[in-house]
């Protein structure tokens, strides 16, 4: 049993009851110097039913391997834990997490809207079926023509700068419309980093200044608030802090000024169960579950919100505490090394140009087949001819052979987006149906005809010898 604060008596006053909460505690494994990194050495040789040396023979390898059914499970998890605390909860999906067409697909099903930072991801969802009025428009660049196809779709558009709030007003005047937006906004919570370079800043009243602005246009409606405190958020505590400071802006705005807001949109940031680089204790004790996180909020929400007429709509963003451990990467050994330092070395078809995440997580290693040895310290190094390709530094490890496999999670959140197209072809994705025991290929590896697609010859370079 932990929580994570214990309810005290200070001057005699009786502090809030919290509700507890189970969390397994693992003592094996630490010592002095920190947690072991010995992972879990039982091999896994399936995935939910499926062999994972069928998958690998059929799909190539690495690839990367997605859960429908855990997919489903986490987005229904989030939104009980949210609407069972609170009336009108919305998430919108962040596509930049993972915007692979099926999972994205997977997750509108379930009712997430999209929430979209470019161009390019707007059109995605578009072209996904997403209606305009369901698309969270946020971003530091939105060009001319997405926001003319926002305004015209009434998509909410959260504004970030003074030059965008002019830009928007007029286009939607030459339009003869009414954008919907927001203001997305950033402070100081006391628990994070402050991104101050998105959004207009609340502690120094410039956020104040844009909401003015803003309620001044004909051609602007401001219909929420908006605000996104950093990823990877541990402490509850922050988001407290940030829904206080959004209540009271949204409370001083309501009084002082002639309009009602639909909606406080929180962004996203909820941790994943993934091992965080420079973390102590392992992802299982540290990271909040979705319960907590909806109980410290929701609480804060009824109690800032307890005079007004009726409570604004919360919108969530959360990404990779959705989609991380819905999806995991099947890699293999390509050969052993023994470097000068007597360490050992694995070379593995699979780096940071597929695993981005290798730079800031230490991910799961799994063995997926028996033990053959005593483990031992071991770097693990991907396929790329470059001093940077290492996704693990030290791992214990059995001794492997050119040809084994290794499970690497979780992996489902910014990997697909954010791996490079860099020396090596991409991967597949597959998914495992929830229903049926198929899998499905959701994006192609990619071949010499992908990646010449973009290229043009100009003529006099089209022949090799130039005659
Ligand atoms: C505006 C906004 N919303 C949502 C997200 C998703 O964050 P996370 O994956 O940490 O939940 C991000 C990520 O940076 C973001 O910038």
């Amino acid at each position: 049993m932990n929580s994570l604060t214990t309810p005290t008596t200070n001057d005699g006053e009786l502090q809030a009851w919290e509700a507890p909460f189970l969390c397994v505690v693992q003592m094996t494994g630490l010592n002095k110097f920190g947690r072991r990194s010995v992972d879990v050495q039982q091999p896994v040789e399936q995935l939910e039913g499926r062999s994972i040396e069928q998958l690998l023979a059929t799909y190539g390898s690495p690839l990367f391997v997605t859960s429908e059914q855990r997919l489903r499970e986490n987005i229904r998890h989030l939104l009980s834990a949210f609407s069972s605390r609170y009336p009108e909860v919305i998430h919108g999906w962040s596509y930049k997490t993972n915007y692979t067409s099926a999972i994205c697909r997977i997750l509108h099903q379930e009712g997430s809207w999209a929430e979209v930072v470019s161009a390019f991801e707007y059109d995605k969802a578009r072209s996904l079926g997403v209606p305009g009025a369901q698309i969270i428009y946020n971003g530091p660049h939105k060009t001319t023509a997405s926001l003319q196809r926002a305004v015209t779709e009434g998509a909410r558009i959260h504004l970030d700068n003074f030059d965008e709030i002019a830009a928007l007003e007029k286009i939607a005047g030459q339009q003869k419309q009414v954008a919907q937006v927001a203001l997305r906004l950033n402070f100081d919570t006391g628990y994070t980093d402050t991104w101050s370079r998105f959004g207009f800043n609340l502690d120094n009243g410039e956020a104040r200044d844009a909401a003015v602005r803003v309620m001044r246009s004909p051609h602007l409606k401001l219909i929420g608030l908006h605000s996104h405190i950093g990823t990877f958020v541990l402490d509850v505590r922050a988001y407290q802090a940030q829904i206080r400071k959004m209540c009271g802006f949204m409370r001083q705005l309501e009084s002082q000024y002639d309009i009602y807001l639909d909606y406080l949109d929180i962004g996203g940031g909820f941790a994943s169960r993934n091992a965080l680089q420079g973390i102590y204790l392992p992802p299982e004790q540290v990271v909040p579950g979705f319960e907590q996180y909806a109980e410290a909020m929701c609480t804060t929400l009824h109690e800032e919100l307890l005079d007004r007429r009726s409570l604004p709509q919360l919108v969530l963003e959360t990404g990779r505490a959705v989609i991380d451990e819905a999806q995991c990467l099947l890699t293999t050994v390509v050969a052993n090394k023994r470097l000068p330092d007597n360490r050992r070395a694995l070379v593995l078809d699979a780096g940071v140009n597929v695993l981005f995440t290798g730079f800031w997580y230490h991910h799961k290693v799994q063995l997926t087949q028996p033990s053959r040895g005593y483990p031992e310290e071991t770097v693990l190094y991907g396929p790329l001819c470059m001093n940077i390709d290492v996704i693990r530094q030290s791992i214990s490890l059995p001794p492997q052979q050119p040809g084994d496999r290794l499970l690497i999670s979780p992996t489902g959140a910014y990997n697909n987006t954010q791996w490079l197209q860099f020396i090596e072809y991409r991967p597949a994705i597959v998914l495992l149906h929830a229903d049926d025991a198929d899998v499905s290929v959701i994006r192609q590896a990619e071949n010499l005809q992908v990646m010449n697609a973009q290229d043009r010859m100009p003529s006099h370079l089209e022949t090799p010898d130039g005659v």
